[in-house]
């Protein structure tokens, strides 16, 4: 984990959130790497769970909501992990993650283990603020702590405006916010984070078909980003520890380098949600069957994946270190053994798809060179890079996971030809420039 964090801070992708402050817990900054991985994450899952689909409708709800919203969804009331405080240094654990000792009492990890931890309390994580400029209980906002009641909230404005019928869905990519008593593993646990949602609507009796077929989309998935099979672990979650809406759960863990963690979740909410803003709001939410006309409340069959933890998961599946001779520039060239690590990104996903490095800042190759940029840069994500040695630009390419570099040398100049060095294989290979757009095209189908 620290070289992956390390990594992900030296070349881009991750900051700590306000650092030249010390810091804020729970928070990280994505910097301009981090900023397109998740972004190339979230367009193919829009586009593959949203767009291609006609049984999807795509929503972007906001995040302060009414109090309200919060009461029937159950969150005021039980949205709450069980806290624990260490009467010494007075820090504070989630009592479920802490071990008892051999005497049979939790102990403060923090303390040099000595003091005994006291009973645990509730302590409801959502993030309250005030709307408006008075302050009192009437101007209570929670910032979501899930993106999933922005759907269910909408699901009438969806009905009439598109009348679908049953199967359908409904899509959300944002943020959510939870004030995590431990907040913890780089981005695994943090206060803020994103959330890509669905809440899929189906007829009551219909929900274990549609739990089956989302479970195999989930793997899918999961299987297109890259995330190898046996890293992937279904948990089903036993009834007692079931959240308050749902009837079953089946949790995805990774294998994260600091154990089997929660990645992904596939819960059957039952109708709870909208039974409950139903007599909250007193609006009727029942769907119209139109064929026999029965009125009835749509079941939820719910896929979340967590946009952090995707990535976070991504980042270790593809951080990887070999053993290369000498500089990771000249394979083959005898000299001594260096370590080289590389991120194997999946190519769809990786930030940057090509690197032209000319060898030298000399005017002759960037007239050359910035061309083949500008050619390229209609169709990839292009960068260009002369600063440092070669050797140093290809170690930085590949601990950001571009597929390919292309080098433009001084005899480029004599047979129009540039070196294409594959990320994976560190081959090279010589390829005429005018061919260059559709050999590269050829690689990244
Ligand atoms: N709408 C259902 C829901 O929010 P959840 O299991 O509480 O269910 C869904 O959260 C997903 O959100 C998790 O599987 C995880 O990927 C992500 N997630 C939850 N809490 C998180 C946190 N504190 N930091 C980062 N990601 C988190």
């Amino acid at each position: 984990m620290d070289k992956i964090e390390s990594l992900a801070k030296r070349r881009g992708f991750i900051y700590r959130g306000s650092e030249i402050y010390g810091g804020l817990a729970g928070t990280w900054d994505y910097g301009p790497l981090g900023v397109a991985l998740k972004k190339n994450i979230k367009d193919i899952w829009w586009k593959r769970f949203v767009e291609d689909r006609s049984d999807m409708y795509g929503v972007d709800a906001a995040i302060l909501m009414s109090s309200k919203v919060w009461e029937a969804a159950g969150h005021v009331a039980t949205f709450a992990d069980p806290m624990v405080e260490c009467p010494n240094c007075h820090h504070r654990f989630r009592a479920d993650t802490i071990e008892y000792g051999k005497d049979g009492f939790q102990h403060c990890p923090d303390c040099y283990k000595h003091e005994l931890l006291g009973a645990p309390r509730m302590f409801n994580m959502m993030f309250k603020t005030t709307v408006g400029a008075m302050e009192d209980s009437s101007s209570t906002v929670y910032l979501r702590p899930e993106t999933a009641q922005g759907m269910f909230v909408n699901f009438k404005n969806i009905v009439d405006s598109f009348h679908p019928r049953l199967p359908f869905g409904m899509g959300q990519i944002g943020k959510a916010f939870r004030n995590e008593i431990t907040p913890r593993d780089f981005v695994f646990r943090t206060r803020e984070f994103e959330q890509m949602e669905i809440e899929y609507f189906v007829k009551p009796t219909d929900w274990q078909e549609h739990f089956e077929l989302w479970r195999k989309e989930m793997h899918d998935w999961m299987k297109d980003i890259g995330l190898r099979n046996n890293d992937v672990y279904e948990l089903e979650v036993e009834p007692e520890d079931l959240a308050h809406y749902s009837k079953r759960t089946i949790d995805f863990e990774f294998d994260f380098p600091f154990g089997k963690k929660e990645l992904y979740g596939l819960a059957y909410r039952t109708d709870f949600d909208l039974r409950s803003h139903q007599k909250e709001s007193t609006v009727n939410l029942e769907y119209i069957d139109d064929v026999n006309k029965e009125k009835f409340l749509a079941h939820v069959i719910e896929p979340t994946f967590g946009l952090d933890r995707t990535i976070l998961a991504i980042l270790c599946t593809a951080y990887d270190e070999e053993e290369v001779e000498g500089p990771a520039s000249a394979e083959g060239s005898g000299v001594a053994k260096e370590t080289r690590s590389v991120l194997r990104l999946p190519k769809h996903l990786a930030p940057v798809k090509i690197a032209i490095l000319p060898l030298s800042k000399k005017e002759e190759l960037s007239a050359v060179a910035r061309p083949i940029f500008d050619a390229l840069k209609k169709d990839f994500v292009v960068q260009y890079d002369e600063t440092q040695s070669i050797g140093k630009r290809y170690r930085r390419q590949d601990e950001i996971g571009t597929p390919y570099c292309v080098t433009v040398d001084f005899e480029t100049l004599n047979d129009k030809a540039v070196t294409v060095r594959d990320r994976d294989t560190m081959k090279q290979e010589r390829i005429a420039i005018e061919k260059l757009p559709e050999y590269l095209k050829e690689k990244f189908k």
